[in-house]
């Protein structure tokens, strides 16, 4: 039978309880974290909509991976079950296990980058750029314009601009560009996939350069449901398939397991070149840990590996997986609300330059409707806008991104339809009245990756 919703694919276990807080304590709350939710307390939420990273449930034949997982020091079982996992799932045969995403970018960008090199991407990603530039690089944009556009509803808003591509490469010089950076389902454009057709030709591009492709595949799975349900000659084929054509085109892939691997902690940084795995290798013992372990302890390796296998079992887990996200957007966009689209993989996205125009930008619009939405109703989302951009290295102004956003991002097999009404209800009545959020300015900033721990007060 084929299946006509988005049903959950399994049934519940065990459950965690959560309280919804008082109006008066959410009020507390933020005042004390500085109107930034990466400072609350989780005790102090509702509904936690922060990150769909770490945040998954996972399975009860993971769980059981982790009374098996081998605590060996050097050559654990474990570690070679993740090696065999990443090879059968996305292809690569080198694995560098790391604690989590960061750690395998780091690793990346100090093997590949040297000073003065450009890396361009497909939209920058918080820490990605960052190890870019602390390796001595140069991030360059070379996203589709429609990415930057919350209105365009472009299939694949995620596509690299070959005209953007094939520019740097004549104005900086091939040797200048160690390589691409490709994400799949950009985050920071809404959670919004690139198409197959796209991936190739990218890939075609920089082999005849000599320039490596590199994925940041850590929302490859949802990238790849997209591709099956949008682009011509993928209908038919599993997603296990197409995530393999996925990694075919590319040299190697960086990987935060904490999103599409289902797993609570752990990434990895996977390989073609076995030189370069080898090269990684020399700085993973003395940044991550043993090459069989990287950050990972022996369970995780095991529930990791459990978690890689299970997402593409069969096509059910990443259908109702997307299905939720999309079953949040339509009730917002049913009800008028500005938001990215299409509806993304793991999120929606609001605009909050729509919904607050009477914010300046450099009073942090997004920030300020995060803040509003959790004191009104214990939702917590995330800023994606001119607080997470940062500031130019050079000039020192903020980055003003087109994109100002408020992330709501869904956890994986974590919460409910009811969950979801209960949000979108809470978003569209504090939308009732915008003009009662206030804008912010900085009490605390900090010199990097400031959305982190930056604090604010509102502007009276
Ligand atoms: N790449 C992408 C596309 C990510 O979304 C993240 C993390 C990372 C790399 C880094 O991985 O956190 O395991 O070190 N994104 C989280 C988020 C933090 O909430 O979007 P990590």
């Amino acid at each position: 039978m084929t299946r006509r919703s988005w049903a959950e694919p399994y049934k519940i276990k065990v459950v965690e309880p959560i309280r919804i807080t008082t109006r008066e304590e959410r009020v507390a709350a933020a005042r004390q974290a500085g109107y930034n939710t990466f400072l609350m307390r989780s005790e102090d939420v509702y509904i936690d909509l922060l990150t769909d990273s770490g945040t998954s449930a996972m399975s009860d034949y993971q769980w059981a991976g982790l009374m098996i997982g081998d605590e060996a020091y050097a050559g654990s079982k474990s570690f070679y079950n993740l090696v065999a996992a990443v090879r059968d799932v996305y292809g690569y045969e080198e694995l560098v296990p790391t604690h989590q995403g960061r750690g395998a970018e780091h690793i990346l960008s100090q093997i590949l980058i040297e000073d003065g090199d450009y890396v361009p991407g497909n939209m920058y990603f918080t820490t990605t750029r960052f190890h870019q530039e602390h390796a001595g690089g140069t991030f360059v944009d070379v996203i589709i314009d429609e990415a930057h556009d919350p209105t365009s509803l472009h299939p694949f808003k995620g596509n690299v601009d070959l005209d953007k591509l094939q520019r740097l490469i004549d104005d900086v010089g091939a040797d200048k560009i160690p390589y691409i950076s490709v994400e799949t389902n950009v985050n920071m454009a809404g959670g919004q996939p690139l198409s197959m057709a796209n991936l190739r030709a990218t890939y075609e591009i920089c082999r005849r350069h000599g320039i490596l492709v590199m994925l940041d595949a850590t929302r490859a799975l949802e990238n790849a449901w997209f591709i099956q349900q949008r682009e011509t000659g993928y209908h038919d084929k599993s997603v296990a398939e197409i995530m393999l054509e996925i990694c075919s085109y590319s040299d190697g892939a960086t990987v935060s397991s904490k999103k599409d691997n289902l797993v609570n902690i752990g990434g990895f940084l996977a390989l073609r070149d076995p030189e370069l795995a080898r090269q990684a290798r020399a700085l993973l013992v003395a940044f991550e840990g043993l090459h069989t372990y990287g950050g990972m302890s022996g369970r995780d390796m095991e529930a990791l590996a459990r978690g890689i296998r299970e997402m593409v079992a069969t096509d059910d887990h990443v259908h109702a997986r997307v299905g939720q996200v999309e079953y949040l957007g339509n009730a917002l966009i049913k009800a008028g609300v500005p938001i990215i689209r299409p509806v993304g993989g793991h999120g929606v996205f609001l605009d909050a330059k729509a919904i607050l125009p009477h914010i300046p930008h450099d009073q942090f619009p997004a920030q300020a409707l995060t803040a509003a939405l959790y004191i009104e109703s214990g939702v917590r989302g995330m800023e994606r806008g001119v607080v997470s951009a940062g500031r130019d290295k050079e000039t020192g102004d903020h980055h003003y991104p087109k994109l100002e956003l408020v992330r709501l991002a869904i956890p994986r097999r974590v919460y409910t339809q009811a969950h979801m009404d209960v949000t979108a209800e809470s978003v569209i009545e504090l939308l009732e009245h915008p003009e009662s959020v206030t804008g912010l300015r900085f009490t605390y900033e900090p010199e990097s990756l400031r959305f982190f721990q930056a604090r604010f007060e509102p502007i009276a």
